[in-house]
């Protein structure tokens, strides 16, 4: 029995004063390798992880849709057909976003569906703002519930499309697939290996426990946040590079290109190309070495791709530094920082009889530093989104 959902049950009818019609869930995500080359149709490679988000859901039939949460005491009542970009939302406009966004996504393809109202309660154990997706993590567990109670038949990558258009419309944050993508198609021990041009998706065995490896979390507790501009104004100078090089996207770049691109470009668009270019390809060589040599053969592609965040997309912070370089020096066999920057998580990939000297090494590096304490934990690769009872 999963306690979290029972207990998502319960603080729905204290909420609402009935029973939902039912619970689902939805994990958060880490970042393997592949940053901020979902949105110019590159690859990426995370995986759903053991924090999941539950949402309790009932149907009402006035077209009110209503949602509470248990980590504040509000309620956000709207008209359905009145959902909109709404900075007073706050939280709610993930849940809500993405019923617009399930709704509007149907429409397009013409599903025969009926959409009422709905009463919604979230509760979660996967961290905010931490650089784990708890957003795509509320977003897939309510379009999940929705497109089973209104029947509207989206498969998992049209809502994973829809998560994403929520988020941009109605949140307001420019964001690719990627997060709803792993949320939704997940499986446990399993990386999901999306090509973001074509949507294809593939899982691959990660293989970490067989080759006695945990995967560490260092929240360094320093808040990310993908509405503020860091974030596009990233996205639009990898738009600035890709028309100064007359492709649609910089997915079309080989790095045989990046000589070109550098007598073309202000150096600072150029590092930003030369990260997504060179990324992709060490996506690539992360999915072959791990089936070809396994996990332990993956660690320098962390660390290049940490450093090319670090240098080129200039997206870390000395918290995330420290921790990977700590992390390293300890005999973790790779780390990079994880999602999309300036804060938020870094991932260690550690052997087993190395992670309580790898963290506590991270606790007393970030206390002499003078920087809050992090938190370090393990995740584990697991089943994407589902329905609990
Ligand atoms: C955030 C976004 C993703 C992706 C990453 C960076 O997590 O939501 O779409 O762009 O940043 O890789």
């Amino acid at each position: 029995m999963n306690a979290l959902a029972h207990q998502t049950a319960a603080g729905f009818e204290t909420r609402f004063g009935y029973a939902p019609t039912g619970v689902w869930s939805a994990p958060g995500r880490v970042n393997l390798i592949g940053e901020h080359t979902d949105y110019n149709e590159g690859f990426v490679f995370p995986f759903a992880i053991n924090r999941r988000t539950y949402a309790a859901v009932a149907l009402r039939a006035d077209g009110i849709a209503r949602v509470a949460s248990a980590f504040s005491s509000e309620v956000h009542e709207v008209s359905l057909d009145a959902i909109a970009r709404d900075d007073s939302l706050d939280w709610a406009a993930y849940p809500l976003g993405v019923a617009w966004a399930v709704r509007t996504i149907a429409n397009q393809l013409n599903r025969d569906y009926e959409a009422t109202g709905f009463d919604c309660y979230i509760e979660s154990d996967v961290p905010v703002g931490a650089g784990l997706s708890s957003s795509a993590a509320i977003e897939c567990a309510v379009s999940t519930a929705l497109n089973e109670l209104w029947n509207t038949g989206l498969t998992r990558s049209e809502l994973a499309r829809a998560g994403q258009l929520g988020e941009n419309e109605i949140v307001g944050a420019p964001t690719g697939i990627m997060d709803q993508s792993a949320s939704l198609l997940g499986q446990a021990d399993h990386g999901v290996f999306l090509d973001c041009r074509s949507l294809e998706a593939q899982v691959i065995e990660l293989g970490f426990a067989k080759d006695g490896l945990e995967l560490l979390i260092i929240d360094t507790k320093v808040a990310h946040r993908l509405v503020d501009g860091g974030y596009a104004s990233r996205r639009a100078a990898c738009e600035d590079g890709a028309a100064i090089m007359n492709v649609g996207s910089l997915r079309d770049l080989e790095e045989s290109d990046l000589e070109a691109a550098e007598a073309k470009m202000t150096d600072v668009t150029f590092r930003r190309v030369r990260h997504v270019v060179t990324e992709n390809n060490r996506v690539l060589e992360t999915v072959k070495r791990l089936q070809e040599t396994g996990p332990r053969s993956i660690g320098d592609l962390m660390y290049a791709s940490h450093k090319s965040m670090r240098d080129d997309f200039k997206i870390s912070v000395d918290e995330l530094d420290t921790a990977v370089e700590t992390a390293l020096r300890h005999g973790a066999v790779g780390a990079r920082m994880t999602g999309g920057g300036f804060g938020g998580a870094a991932i260690a990939l550690t052997p087993i009889e190395r992670i309580s000297e790898v963290t506590n090494s991270i606790y007393a590096e970030f206390e002499q530093c003078g920087y809050a304490r992090p938190d370090v934990f393990a995740v584990s690769a697991a089943n994407g989104a589902t329905r609990e009872f």
